[in-house]
């Protein structure tokens, strides 16, 4: 019993984290000015980037996102509800680009550089309008609790969670070509890739074999958290179990440079951060050109070695 009990609530907790929303309460204030504001920024504000811009009608968008959950109890709809919003879109997603995380949100934006660099869901026109918002029905006007949502996946079929699963699965079954998932390689108890997951049960499900050619995991090391998992512990492993099962390659990195750059913007006093690495002296003046560790010390030694060396050579 209480085995299930602890099973379910991490079930819970692993499927409640994907998109889970910032703030508490009812639906977001002011969401529907919201909606349409995200539109028809995305339309005519917002570069470009790497996806084009469809050349939808913003009212139409909240009309047919709202009325999915607009007057209705939050738990138990419909979850065909949302498919007159997501299959008109349907936007084009460029191969190669796109990008799929678990408990990764923040940083995953961050690689993505909006949309720019790579694609992940919330710089597709759906996941765009709908990022970091709460919304919830109520059956009396006007339609929508602004005093209180259940929490997301906190019943069977709420409005939020089923967005999310309806959108991932459309966003990753147009998926094409190479992609990449971002993972958690800190999580304190938690593993960077569990089966329950939404990129499981819904992304990795719906990735059109054959079309997705590879599925790379950039396992994400925080610099200043203890490592938990690496590309060999048995969450990766199932991962690539799963991908490989899906006739498609798979690789994993951890922290790879496009990551670890990244990361060290922030920290750049992490030990991993200093350039260390002989092979890797920039062309220019290292500052000070005070002695940090012993490899950079050899490096000194080497670098004045080489150099008198030169020197000598010229004297001659
Ligand atoms: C809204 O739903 C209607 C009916 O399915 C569809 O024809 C239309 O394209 C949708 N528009 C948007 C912007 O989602
Ligand atoms: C769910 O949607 C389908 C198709 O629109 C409809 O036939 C069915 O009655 C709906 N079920 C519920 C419980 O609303
Ligand atoms: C996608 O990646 C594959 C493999 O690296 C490459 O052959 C293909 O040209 C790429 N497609 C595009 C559109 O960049
Ligand atoms: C990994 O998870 C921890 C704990 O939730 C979080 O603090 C950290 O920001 C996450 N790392 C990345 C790269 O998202
Ligand atoms: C908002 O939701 C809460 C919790 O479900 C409910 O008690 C309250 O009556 C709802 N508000 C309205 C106006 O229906």
């Amino acid at each position: 019993m209480l085995k299930s009990v602890l099973m379910l609530t991490s079930l819970f907790t692993i499927i409640v984290d994907h998109h889970a929303v910032r703030s508490q309460g009812g639906a977001t204030q002011q969401i529907e000015a919201i909606v349409k504001g995200r539109c028809f920024a995305y339309r005519f504000v917002r570069p470009p980037g790497l996806l084009p811009i469809p050349d939808v009608d913003c009212d139409e968008l909240w009309a047919n996102f709202s009325s999915a959950w607009t007057y209705r109890e939050s738990c138990g709809q419909n979850r065909s509800s949302y498919e007159n919003l997501i299959h008109p879109l349907n936007q084009p997603l460029p191969p190669n680009k796109s990008l799929f995380w678990e408990e990764t949100k923040d940083f995953t934006h961050r690689l993505a550089n909006d949309g720019k660099r790579y694609v992940p869901i919330e710089s597709t026109l759906i996941g765009y309008v709908a990022d970091d918002l709460t919304w919830c029905g109520q059956t009396s006007a006007p339609g929508i609790n602004f005093t209180y949502c259940p929490p997301y996946h906190s019943c069977s079929n709420e409005v939020m969670f089923d967005f999310w699963v309806a959108a991932s699965k459309w966003f990753a079954s147009h998926a094409q070509g190479e992609v990449r998932v971002v993972l958690n390689g800190s999580l304190p108890a938690g593993v960077a890739y569990g089966r329950n997951s939404v990129f499981a049960s819904v992304e990795l499900a719906n990735l059109r074999s054959g079309i997705v050619t590879k599925l790379t995991a950039l396992l994400v090391h925080d610099l200043d958290k203890p490592k938990m998992e690496t590309c060999g512990s048995q969450s990766l492993l199932d991962l690539k179990a799963d991908v490989l099962a899906k006739n498609i390659a798979f690789d994993c990195l951890e922290n790879p440079p496009e990551v670890k750059y990244l990361l060290c913007a922030d920290l750049p006093e992490s030990p991993e951060c200093k350039q260390n690495d002989c092979g890797n002296l920039p062309p220019y003046n290292r500052g000070s050109g005070v002695v940090t560790g012993s490899k950079e010390g050899l490096c000194s030694i080497l670098l004045y070695l080489a150099l008198t060396s030169v020197v000598i050579s010229m004297g001659r």
